[in-house]
């Protein structure tokens, strides 16, 4: 029997990913390679939706990848690529624009954020029309589920909605996908602000772990993260929202329930269980960030890694793509 296949990605918008796309993406990720034909992008062709120096573009691009593997994706078992070593998203990207209205565009709620944020002028049509690529990256490879944040969920009804479109008009050509939404204890917040989701893009360094930090440096973050004057280790998002993201991360990282953490530390102090949590987070970077950080030291079999990858994801690509101009009327090159 063949395995129901999986699709997810992320930007290479930063040089580290931080403990909550390690912890609500790549764990997951992993997990999930298991039962599932996996295809993980890095979504550089995303990326240019914001400015970017080419330079770092691509050593973020590769920084990107070598923690996808060394988080523990492995590159025999998943397809995991780079987007833009496979021409045919932007060349789907382009047909489904065509079936995608001006005005179901502008309701997406990012772009909305985004364009309200940055103002008129430094709002792009590529970042109108990003949910309509990450749709071609989804359909392209007849995706059964989709593993995405809180935030993408509009994106993937919109993927949804221009597969049963085109089916529609043109005969079954794309699987419909189901996004499956990301669970709330997976969900981490910045270590400083604890009710503000951590992002690689936080205007404080203080509140993030980076996965390819010196484990030190984590550690005394973790030291150092906000909770409360009360002084009970104890589960309590609405009042304690340092000290319930802290338990958050302990039990994903350890695999443990929070009651029994919360039981190991009853009548001991935030330094106690800071410690703990402190140690358990570098246990965890430490071999992580040694295995991505010996993937860069040799980028040309990085490179070989994903080129090979991407090979396979294009076999697929090209198939649906195909397709998909045969059946809208593109005359074939003969
Ligand atoms: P981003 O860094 O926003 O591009 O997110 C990439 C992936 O990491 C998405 O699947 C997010 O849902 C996940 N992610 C990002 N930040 C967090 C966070 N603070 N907690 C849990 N998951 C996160
Ligand atoms: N837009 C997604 C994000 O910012 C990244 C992404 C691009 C993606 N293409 C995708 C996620 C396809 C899942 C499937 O997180």
């Amino acid at each position: 029997m063949t395995k129901p296949r999986l699709y997810s990605g992320m930007q290479p918008s930063a040089d580290s990913l931080q403990i909550g796309n390690y912890i609500g993406a790549l764990m997951q990720w992993r997990d999930l390679q298991e039962a599932y034909d996996a295809f993980f992008s890095v979504v550089d062709l995303h990326a240019l939706t914001q400015p970017n120096d080419p330079a770092e573009l691509r050593e973020k691009t590769r920084r990107t990848a070598a923690q996808y593997i060394a988080a523990g994706i492995e590159p025999s078992k998943s397809t995991l690529y780079v987007q833009s070593h496979v021409p045919a998203h932007a060349e789907l990207a382009w047909v489904l624009s065509t079936l995608t209205g001006f005005g179901e565009a502008g309701r997406m709620t990012q772009f909305k954020d985004k364009s309200q944020r940055y103002g008129q002028d430094a709002t792009s049509v590529g970042l109108f029309t990003y949910p309509v690529l990450m749709a071609a990256d989804i359909l392209l490879y007849q995706t059964d589920i989709v593993p995405v944040g809180d935030d993408q969920k509009q994106h993937v009804e919109l993927t949804r909605d221009l597969a049963e479109r085109f089916n529609g008009r043109y005969g079954t050509t794309f699987r419909v996908p189901m996004p499956v939404i990301q669970q709330d204890t997976a969900r981490i917040y910045d270590l400083q602000n604890p009710t503000a989701k951590m992002s690689k893009s936080a205007e404080s360094d203080a509140g993030v772990l980076w996965l390819l930090d010196d484990p030190a440096k984590s550690a005394k973050k973790v030291m150092r993260a906000v909770t409360d004057s009360e002084g009970s280790v104890r589960y309590d998002r609405e009042n304690k929202p340092g000290v319930s993201n802290l338990l958050v991360i302990y039990a994903a990282l350890t695999g443990r329930q929070i009651p029994s953490i919360e039981d190991e530390y009853a009548g001991r102090g935030y330094g106690d269980f800071k410690k703990g949590l402190a140690d358990v987070v570098v246990n965890e970077f430490e071999p992580v960030r040694t295995r991505a950080l010996e993937l860069l030291d040799d980028p040309a079999e990085l490179d070989r890694v994903l080129a090979s990858n991407a090979a396979r994801a294009e076999a697929v690509a090209r198939t649906t793509l195909g397709d998909v101009y045969d059946r809208i009327g593109l005359l074939r090159r003969a």
